[in-house]
């Protein structure tokens, strides 16, 4: 394949910061481990292998909307903007949009330095017209965008219902940062996983081939590759449920047995059935979403949802007042 430049901006977090927050998760009662944690290269290809299970309509559903709905989104957006999006992962989402949006520039942001590295060569191959960079970062931390040359108006493109991770206060901060990336003029296409039906929120955190559970426990892993963490896999199990009165999915790992781990030399004891939290993904319906929006200084403009309501894509735009409002 050819190989086109593509910038590649790397503030990947240091290693000693994960072994930091991951100390200090192991540390904290109950026992937590963030989710961006997952995705070591390993796991950002099984959670691609989740995007193709049959229980997980997320990845499948939002796409179907974006289909439709990316004309439309080329339609508010304009022409000539700047393309970012957070998270690409492995940028199919994007394709569809780029397709439609014909941007100038394109800036893919995601924590997974090589996997990053590999989706943006392709995006920069598939489309010789695009301007291509790629930032290694995590975008739950506060955090600066390398400056696209000659940036026009900003879109942002938040696909996959990542914003499910972000506790509420955390997801509003969030969006209030993304407003300030994109202001005056630009938006944010989000992709955000509706509230329904527990039954289907289950079964598409325990999908029959046990691949959510492998990506929950290669956290294990990767725990023993990088932190020289000592402690038998097999000795945890995946949990996960909807957890009504939060209006979250959570996933957990559970300890079969009392045992003692070590990290870095440090111990952490477990009780039978202690578990480690490793992920809440937030469920949404569109009028929480859009109040949460607004209180970020982002106006809702549009929102598609697919024929079932599994889930949502939403356009918001900055809120410009004409004068700044005293606190
Ligand atoms: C990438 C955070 C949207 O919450 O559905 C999939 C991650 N975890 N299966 C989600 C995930 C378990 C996913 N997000």
């Amino acid at each position: 394949m050819r190989l086109r430049p593509v910038r590649f901006h790397d503030d990947r977090p240091s290693p000693a910061t994960m072994q930091e927050e991951v100390l200090q998760g192991l540390a904290s009662r109950p026992k937590r481990i963030a989710p961006k944690f997952f995705y070591d290269e390993r796991g950002s290809r099984l959670f691609d292998a989740i995007c193709e299970l049959p229980e997980y309509y997320l990845t499948r559903t939002e796409m179907g909307i974006l289909e439709s709905c990316a004309p439309e989104v080329a339609r508010l957006a304009g022409a000539d903007c700047t393309l970012i999006e957070l998270g690409s992962g492995a940028s199919k989402k994007i394709r569809l949009l780029l397709e439609a949006l014909r941007p100038r520039h394109y800036l893919g942001i995601d924590i997974s330095r090589e996997f990053l590295r590999e989706s943006v060569q392709r995006l920069a191959h598939d489309y010789p017209w695009l301007e291509v960079h790629a930032a290694c970062a995590d975008f739950a931390q506060d955090f600066d965008l390398p400056d696209p040359a000659g940036s026009g108006r900003r879109l942002v493109f938040f696909p996959g219902s990542t914003i499910g991770n972000f506790e509420p206060h955390e997801a509003l901060a969030f969006l209030q940062r993304v407003r300030r990336l994109v202001q005056p003029d630009g938006a944010l296409v989000i992709g955000v996983d509706l509230k329904k039906d527990p039954k289907v929120l289950h079964a598409a955190y325990n999908d029959g081939q046990g691949v959510t559970a492998a990506f929950n426990l290669n956290l294990l892993e990767r725990l023993r590759a990088e932190l020289n963490a000592e402690l038998d896999p097999k000795n945890f199990q995946h949990r996960a449920f909807y957890n009504a009165m939060h209006g979250r999915i959570e996933m957990h790992l559970v300890s079969r047995r009392a045992q003692e781990i070590r990290v870095l030399g440090r111990r952490f004891r477990f009780e039978p059935g202690e578990t480690i939290h490793t992920e809440n993904s937030y469920k949404y319906s569109v009028a929480e979403f859009h109040a949460l929006a607004r209180r970020a200084g982002l106006q809702p403009r549009q929102v598609w949802l697919d024929a079932a309501h599994l889930f949502s894509v939403h356009y918001l735009s900055v809120i410009t007042r004409s004068r700044p409002r005293a606190a």
